[in-house]
Parts: C-alpha cells; structure tokens; sequence
C-alpha cells in the first residue's frame, strides 16, 4: 500500500491557536485516521511557523527575547490538537536545529543550480501575511492588513522564479488533481500566466531568521524557511545515511497532501514546487486549498481580533462533537460561519437524536429485555428484501464514504454516512422490533433476531466508519456493543466491507446515552460560560445581551431606555487639560476568577514598564479580543485599589443600556501619543 504523508500548515506563533487552526489540523487528523483504518503507512505532520519579522515585533512589543517568546507560545498549539485528539506523528518548529540546517542545505542547492542572485527589493512588504504585495495587490487588501503593510527598500537575494512559469504550467497539465479543488487549480494557472517575476528570499532589516549561508548580514524570507518543513521534518533535503523517512514518503514513493487554507494556496501551489523543481525534488502530489471558518460573515484571524478558542468549546462538548461539527458544518473547501446554535442543534439532531439514539432504542432497551443482552445469530436465508436493502445502503455508504475521504471531502463522507444513519433509523421504525419483542409467535421471535442482528451490525459499521471523525465516541459506541476499539494495523483494512462480521453470542454492554441531551438550563449555562447569547454566533459583542435579558425582563428594559442622558455640568478648557489621556497598546488581558465584571489590562502607555489597569468590560469583551488594540487611557487619575489590585488608568469606552465598546483609534500611532 501506497504510503500517505498527510501535513497541515505551520501556525504563526505570535498569538494563541483558534478553531480556524483547528480546523486544518482536525481535517488532516480525519484523513490520516482514515488512512491509517485503510491500512496504509501513515505520517501526520504539523508545527509552528517561528521566524520572520511578524514575530520578531510581536516579541519585542512584549518585551521578550524571540527565543524565549516562541517557546512560550509554540507548545499551546501543540495542547490545543493533542487536546482535539489529533494523532500527527511529529511537531515540526522552524527553530527546531534539525529545520534550520536543512532549510540551509536547500539554499546551497538552488545557489549550485544558479537559481539564486543577489540584487535590491523595493516595493511594499506585509508584515501581517509576510508577503511581497504589488501596488495592484495592495487596492485589494482589508483595511487592517493595508494598515500594517510597510515600504521596503533593501539588498536581497531572489530566486528566480520568472524561469520556472513554463515547468509549473507544465506541471499542473500533467498533475491535473495537485491543486484542489478544482476551481483554485484554475486560479493558480492564470496566476502563473500573468507571468512570474522574480521573488525576493531574503531580508536584511531585522534578524530573526535562518541566517543565509555565507552572508550573514542576510535572514532567509520567512516563507522558504517554512514551505521547507514538510521536507525538513522527514530529514529532506537528505544528506547521505538520512534518506530512510524522505524517500518511503515523499514522492514518487508516497502520496503527499498539503492541507492548506486559502490564504496561503499561492506559496505553496506556486513557490514551493518552483524551489523543489529548482533543487531536483519531485513537487507534492497534492495542494487541497479549504476555506475560512467565519464568525458572523467576517474571517475568524488573529488580526480581526475575532477569535475563538478551541479550548472552552472542547471543554464543554467534549473533543468528539467539536471534531464532528467542525467537519459537518462546512463544505471542505467553501467558507462557512462558526455557530453555536448549529453546533447545539446538529449535537442534539444528528449525534442525539439520529445515532445515538439508534444505539440507545436497540441495546438498552431491545437486545438487552428480550435477548438477554446478547447478539443473536442469524442465518443468511432468514433475510427479507426489508433487511437486504439495508444491508446494501450499508454498503454503498462505505464505498461512497471511503472513496470521499480519499478524495478529501470529508463532508461528503459524513453525507454518505449519515445516509446509512437516516435508513437504519426507518428500519426500526418499518420493522417495529418492540412489537416482534412481545414475542407473540415464534415468527415475531426469530423474526426479532434478524431485525436486532441488522441494527447491531449497521452500528458497527457506522462506529468504524466514524472513527476518524468522533474516535472516543466510537469507541464507546463499540464498548456497547462488546466489542473492543478500533486499532488501526498497517497492511489490513478495517474499513468496513464483510457484512456479519459482529460476531453472534457478543455480550452487549449499555451504558447510557452517547450523546446526553442538554436541556434548556444547560444550554443556557454552557453558553453563558462560552460568553455567547443565545441564538448568537459570535462571542465577544453578544454577551451582555444575554445578561440584559436577565437583569432586566421586558418592562424594566423599557423604562430603562430613557431617551437621552443629560449633558452635565460646564468646565472649563483649564479643568479639562488637567486630565491625562494617552493612547495604550493592550499587551495582556485576563478575567478575574472572581469578578463577573472586572478585565486585568496590561497598557503599555510609552512609559518605561507598562500599567496595570482595571477595566469593568468583561461582560462586552473576551480577553483575547484586546489583546493587540490600541486603546484611549486615562493617566493622572488617582490610583484605585480594586479586589486588591492597584489600577493605575481607566480606560475610556462608550456605552449605551446594553452595548458598550471600548475607544480604539483610527491609525497606527505609538503608545503613550496624547489624546485631546
Ligand atoms: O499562514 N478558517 O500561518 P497562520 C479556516 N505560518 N482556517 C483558518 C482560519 C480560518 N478562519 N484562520 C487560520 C501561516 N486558518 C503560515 C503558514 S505553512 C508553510 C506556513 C488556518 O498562523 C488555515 O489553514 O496565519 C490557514 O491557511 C492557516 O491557519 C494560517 O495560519
Ligand atoms: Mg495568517
């Protein structure tokens, strides 16, 4: 069997994982299990992106040593999968000394291919997408990307890509499935016929990078250090004696799909197999381009501040459910928003009422009152046409399924799945076993046999099949029927295709609900501690909403929409200058175990040690939403002891009865900038 390398992106580490990461790593996570059930070697790779000049200011803001900062911040996107049960095989970080000296191998192989000149790079630079942006490009960005993209004038070695438009072209007519889907294929073609200039791979105005061999004064550009990964991590480019994981997985040996999301299609379909073919290494086999998980329409990103953390969600669901919804809810390769209503509905519709409740009808209540718990043996020639035809939708949900998932569209497989889910169910229903259970006539008892044996097999097969996405579930699921988990060996299948391989005399072990229904009250609790309104998708604007139903039932809040507040008493410009406002870069946020209200800010106000400030915003914001904005802050306001902490400023915000949003400004201005 072919073996399969199966890589995520490589996260910035200059702020906390979210579910958009989560999302691409739980994607590769389904395959390679999948994979794995199939029999075929496997190896799971993913890691932090840890250079460049993102992090190197990131860290600085901070007041920290890149080093230090990146350790600190790489080993909560490793927790966060390990959390959401991904098995990768290897953690690769780009300053990790097994990565760098072979990021450095690579260069000495383009520099020996002629591929690489030294010359001067002047245009525009995003620091925020460390991308090269053309005056074009640059119409075309968001607001805040455009906000941060800088002028650069500078020495730098380039590759020279304009050579490579015609072996690229070349590549993709003969490898007509590398980039997926389809449509972005077409994209990166006429990408390519624009024409190709050359590409800058170094950078000189700041340090912390892979330094170039032979001119230090050089960093490499963050890019072709990290593309490097998928190679480095399998020991590639190879020096003799470390060929042995290079050569059984990557091509021609190996299939190689680069889960990526659509932002960074263009590095990967474009520049990474031009400095592959450039070095003489077949390109991957496959480039699968998702799309974005959005809040309320808007990109969920670090730069929008719109984040959600997989953590709490997990904390909540369990890993299972939030693996389960991240993959049902949206089409793999679409956008699609994040909500916790659907995540609600789809736990309680589909997980709840559609699979486990199959499990529950049959083994707590049927096989375990009148079979004894035990799973009957049946004969072949007992089978009605009822019976056969589930038995085929079982097959064909298998085939269908197992050929999505190689194709990587894992929400094609779920619907395949769920078809097999949907008939099982109206097979109960159709064959009314509860009724064969009175045991009335010795037909209705062997009859009930045949019907309980049909059901317990479907969800064996549904438990396997599901594995990849829910493997806990499953193996509960699998515990149940008295069967052991699954456990993938390579060289056998156990992807399901022999129907009746449930073995008969199986003690089957109920053990309450799969999936538990919440009711109302817990709904309401798991979403209060979420920080979400009912019914409301995004996290950090809804909350107080749901507190203002709570504090204020319908007559109150109306009383207390009072029409406008009264302007208060007149100073003097003199009385006004007295107050200190200055701008504050938010540096650090956390609640308060104790307060409902009270947010603990770091500011840093331009002075030499940023201030500690209280604000009574934790109702409206989570802490990683201020994270990074610039906020208005009062200096010279008598120091205040709050829940025993000293609160040295106030941070200004607008508010109405229900909303309120703290003052940000318009631009890129230093901390400690005067306000008046
Ligand atoms: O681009 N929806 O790192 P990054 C879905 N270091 N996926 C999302 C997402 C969202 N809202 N937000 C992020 C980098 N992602 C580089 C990559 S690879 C050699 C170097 C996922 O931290 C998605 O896979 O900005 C996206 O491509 C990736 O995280 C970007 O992560
Ligand atoms: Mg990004």
């Amino acid at each position: 069997m072919k073996p399969f390398y199966v890589t995520t992106p490589i996260y910035y580490v200059n702020d906390r994982p979210h579910i958009g990461h989560a999302y691409s790593t739980v994607a590769a996570d389904v395959l390679a299990r999948f994979q794995r059930l199939r029999g075929r070697p496997v190896r799971f790779l993913t890691g932090t992106d840890e250079h460049g000049q993102k992090i190197e200011e990131k860290a600085k803001e901070l007041g920290k040593d890149p080093q230090a900062f990146v350790d600190e911040m790489s080993p909560p996107f490793r927790e966060a999968f390990e959390e959401l049960g991904c098995t990768f095989d290897d953690y690769i970080r780009t300053t990790d000394e097994r990565h760098e000296t072979r990021v450095q191998r690579l260069w000495n192989i383009l520099v020996e291919k002629g591929d690489i000149y030294l010359g001067e790079y002047e245009g525009w630079y995003s620091v925020a997408d460390e991308a090269f942006i053309t005056e074009k490009e640059m119409e075309e960005l968001d607001e805040v990307t455009r906000s941060k993209v800088q002028r650069v004038r500078e020495k730098s070695y380039f590759f020279k890509l304009s050579a490579y438009g015609d072996k690229l072209l070349e590549f993709y007519e003969k490898h007509p499935d590398s980039v997926q889907p389809q449509s972005r294929m077409n994209e990166v073609k006429s990408f390519v016929k624009g024409g190709l200039r050359d590409l800058s791979i170094s950078r000189t105005s700041f340090k912390w990078g892979v330094p170039v061999p032979g001119d230090p004064d050089h960093v490499m550009y963050v890019w072709l250090d990290a593309l490097t990964n998928y190679m480095s991590a399998l020991g590639g480019p190879a020096a003799a004696g470390e060929e042995e994981l290079f050569d059984r997985f990557w091509p021609p040996s190996a299939d190689v799909v680069h889960i990526v999301g659509k932002d960074i299609l263009r590095f990967h379909a474009v520049y990474w197999p031009a400095f592959l073919m450039s070095a003489g290494i077949e390109p991957p086999s496959q480039v699968w381009a998702h799309g974005w998980l959005t809040v309320d329409g808007q990109k969920m990103s670090k730069r929008f501040g719109n984040f959600i953390p997989p953590g709490p969600l997990v904390k909540e669901f369990g890993r299972d459910v939030v693996r389960y919804y991240l993959m049902r809810e949206v089409a793999f390769g679409q956008d699609g928003d994040f909500s916790h209503k659907n995540l609600i509905a789809r736990y309680h519709g589909e997980l709840g009422n559609g699979l486990g409740n199959l499990l529950n009808r049959m083994v707590a209540s049927i096989v375990k009152k009148s079979l004894g718990g035990e799973v009957p043996a049946v004969s072949e020639s007992a089978l009605t046409d009822l019976d056969r035809a589930l038995i085929a939708t079982a097959k064909a949900s298998a085939e269908a399924a197992a050929k999505h998932l190689d194709s990587v569209a894992p929400h094609r497989a779920l619907d395949a799945i769920w078809e097999l889910v949907g008939a099982a169910n109206k097979y109960v229903d159709t064959t009314t076993p509860w009724k064969l259970a009175k045991g009335e006539s010795p037909e209705d008892t062997a009859r009930l046999a045949v019907v309980s044996y049909t059901v317990l097999e479907a969800l064996r097969w549904l438990a396997v099949m599901l594995w990849p996405y829910m493997p806990d579930k499953c193996d509960d699921l699998l515990a149940q029927l008295g069967l052991p988990p699954v456990a993938p060996r390579e060289g056998t299948s156990a992807w399901p295709s022999t129907w009746g391989e449930l073995p008969a005399g199986t003690q089957t072990a109920p053990a309450g609900a799969l999936f538990p229904r919440l009711d109302d009250a817990a709904q309401t609790e798991i979403l209060t501690r979420l920080g979400v309104a009912e019914g409301e998708g995004a996290k950090a604007k809804p909350k107080q909403a749901a507190n203002a139903k709570k504090a204020a039932p319908s007559g109150d809040a109306a009383k207390k929409k009072s029409g406008p507040v009264p302007v208060k008493e007149t100073v003097t410009y003199e009385d006004f200058t007295k107050l200190d406002f200055r701008l504050g870069l938010v540096l650090e946020a956390e609640k308060l175990e104790k307060s409902r209200k009270l947010l603990r800010l770091t500011v840093d106000v331009g002075e030499d040690k940023p201030r500690n400030v209280m604000a009574g915003i934790s109702q409206h914001y989570e802490p990683e939403a201020l994270i990074g904005k610039r906020v208005v802050v009062v200096l010279n306001l008598a120091p205040r002891k709050i829940m025993g902490m000293v609160s040295e400023g106030m941070v200004l915000a607008a508010s109405d009865d229900s909303a309120l949003s703290v003052l940000t400004i318009d631009g890129e201005l230093p901390p400690g900038s005067q306000v008046s």
